[in-house]
């Protein structure tokens, strides 16, 4: 059984997707801050190697520990949980950061695909939630983070599965939080803005030679710029460090300028310049102009 979490112990943090990106940057950041790290990774030897090397830790730090998760194998999620209750009791802070995405439009992007998506990114972190809430609840504190992205705020297009994970995402994070505020647990939303990571080396269903041809391109160009303006990894943490401090009910935070400038525009422009703004930012392809 779950102990409850004792406050003379060191913050406890489980984050998924350590292995690598912001994940990784975010682990050895708190690392650093004096938390004890659940690092969730399919692969943990190497992984956890990674980590050490980035926080210097030795090889029998106890505020390092390392857990197998597969967001897609229900077994191996339900075992991450009890693996984490057995290494911290009650963690102090869950951030569902892992993902999985893949690029191509709503036509070109297998049906079999969507599923993995949706169950990397929506269902593995709506099932790692049911298996701790118990514990969080008996403790009557918590955090639950769930990493988003600008494709949570607004479908981006080509990458249509992906938005529909992170929308899903932001949806059952804002219902979560009304539900759990009354046990004492807490939500936010991160969504980073563009970040160096492998995030972008994507699998992708996009082709080039088809009738999206000319929106790839066009998206295409949108990354090169995008990407003359990336942040290192080791800019997103002390962002996800603000949202681990949160004491609402629910928050959404972004991290980055960009992310700001995003949520910005969103809450104060009605929807329809919001979304002309953000095409026109794209380069998209006018309305009709793609018709044969
Ligand atoms: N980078 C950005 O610009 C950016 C922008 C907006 C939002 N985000 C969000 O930030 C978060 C981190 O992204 P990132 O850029 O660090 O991505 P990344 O470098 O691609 O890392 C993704 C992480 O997710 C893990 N993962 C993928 N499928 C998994 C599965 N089935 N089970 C368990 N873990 C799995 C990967 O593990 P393996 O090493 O085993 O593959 C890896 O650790 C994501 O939620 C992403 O949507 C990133």
């Amino acid at each position: 059984m779950a102990e409850p979490s004792n406050r003379r112990r060191p913050r406890s943090v489980l984050i998924t997707g350590a292995s690598r990106g912001l994940g990784l940057a975010s682990a050895a950041y708190l690392h650093r801050q004096g938390w004890h790290v659940v690092a969730a990774m399919r692969t943990p030897d190497a992984g956890l190697a990674r980590l050490r090397e980035a926080t210097g830790a030795a090889p029998d730090d106890p505020r390092l520990t390392a857990v197998r998760l597969d967001l897609d194998d229900a077994a191996s999620i339900t075992d991450a949980a009890r693996a984490t209750e057995k290494a911290v009791g009650s963690p102090d802070a869950v951030v569902h950061n892992a993902a999985f995405m893949v690029a191509g439009c709503v036509e070109e992007t297998p049906l079999s695909v969507w599923r993995q998506v949706l169950s990397t990114n929506v269902l593995g972190p709506v099932q790692l939630t049911q298996e701790l809430l118990p514990a969080m609840r008996a403790a009557g504190h918590g955090r639950i983070v769930v990493v988003s992205s600008a494709a949570g705020v607004r479908g981006m297009p080509t990458t249509s599965a992906y938005s529909a994970s992170k929308g899903a995402l932001e949806r059952w994070a804002e219902a979560l939080a009304q539900e759990i505020a009354p046990f004492g647990l807490g939500v936010t939303v991160l969504v980073p803005g563009a970040f160096d990571t492998g995030l972008d080396k994507t699998v992708t269903y996009a082709d080039p030679a088809g009738p999206y041809g000319e929106l790839h391109a066009a998206l295409a160009r949108a990354g090169e710029r995008i990407l003359r303006s990336v942040s290192p990894p080791e800019d997103f943490p002390p962002g996800l460090a603000r949202a681990l401090r949160d004491r609402a009910p629910f928050a959404r935070r972004p991290v980055g300028g960009d992310a700001r400038l995003l949520l910005a525009g969103r809450g104060l422009l009605p929807d329809r310049i919001f979304r002309a703004l953000l095409g026109s930012a794209i380069g998209l392809p006018r309305p009709g102009s793609l018709r044969t």
